[in-house]
């Protein structure tokens, strides 16, 4: 479950081409990011994927079921974490599932717990910071029944430490319950140290440009982000993404 193909997708916006026939394929239990200035058409991506929004070419095909404008199909984290003000974290972590009528209020608790966020449960979102804030909108999402998370710079606003700290418990959560992701962002290092794989987006209009296997060992620590390696695989990916923004 969770298996995501996106065919020959392409999108306009008054007359502009926004995305160029962008075709990739995401496997179960794979975390795929996709890396590309903004404005590139990331966000339009999702929307199309979410089916907020149709393509004027291609097909969405999700679990071998064509969702081309079907809305619900997907649980989707925006930038910012459209947590409700009025419902406690417990309430917010189970809102996707009470919309789907399932209920599983242990694990909840659960990973709320793994969240760091344990005594928390009862508080409503306002006296959260907000790298809580995002912690709880990513339990929620992980505990909705779709299959296929898509996160959208979910950690942009956060400071770096924060978000350094959120990347680790991000892995460690994913480890632990397993969901295939599909995660958007302009950010390399954020891309290298999460991902098993990268595509690189050209703009103007946005193409698959690169495919980049990411092939540090997991479980992986921040203090990978120093080593050779990395700094040898960011150059790669930097002379890429240099001709992502390049084309046309
Ligand atoms: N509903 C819309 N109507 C008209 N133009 C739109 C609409 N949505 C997006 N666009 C345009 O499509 C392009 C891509 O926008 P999009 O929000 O998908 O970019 P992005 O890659 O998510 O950028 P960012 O990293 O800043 O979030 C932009 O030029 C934007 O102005
Ligand atoms: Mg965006």
């Amino acid at each position: 479950m969770g298996t995501l193909w996106i065919n020959e997708v392409s999108k306009s916006f008054q007359g502009r081409k926004v995305l160029d026939h962008i075709q990739f394929q995401v496997n179960e239990g794979e975390f795929v990011t996709i890396l590309g200035p903004s404005g590139s058409g990331k966000s339009t991506l999702f929307q199309l994927i979410g089916g907020l929004l149709v393509p004027e070419e291609g097909s969405i095909i999700l679990d071998g079921q064509d969702m081309t404008g079907k809305r619900g199909s997907i649980s989707y984290m925006p930038q910012q974490p459209a947590l409700l003000p009025w419902r406690t974290v417990l309430q917010n972590v189970m809102l996707g599932q009470e919309l789907r009528g399932k209920k599983e209020e242990e694990k909840a608790r659960e990973m709320i717990q793994k969240a760091g966020l344990g005594g928390y449960e009862d508080a409503l979102p306002g006296a959260l910071s907000g790298g809580m804030k995002q912690r709880v909108a990513f339990i929620r999402a992980l505990l909705s029944p779709q299959s296929l998370i898509c996160l959208d710079e979910p950690f942009s606003a956060l400071d770096d430490f924060t978000r350094e700290d959120m990347h680790e418990w991000l892995l460690s959560i994913w480890s632990n319950y397993r969901r295939t992701i599909l995660f958007v962002t302009h950010n390399m290092d954020e891309a290298l140290f999460l991902s098993d794989r990268i595509l690189v987006l050209s703009t103007n209009p946005a193409r698959v440009i690169h495919q980049f296997v990411v092939p540090f060992a997991r479980p992986r620590m921040h203090n990978l982000l120093l080593s050779n390696e990395f700094l040898e695989k960011k150059r790669e990916l930097a002379s890429f993404v240099k001709r992502g923004n390049q084309h046309e």
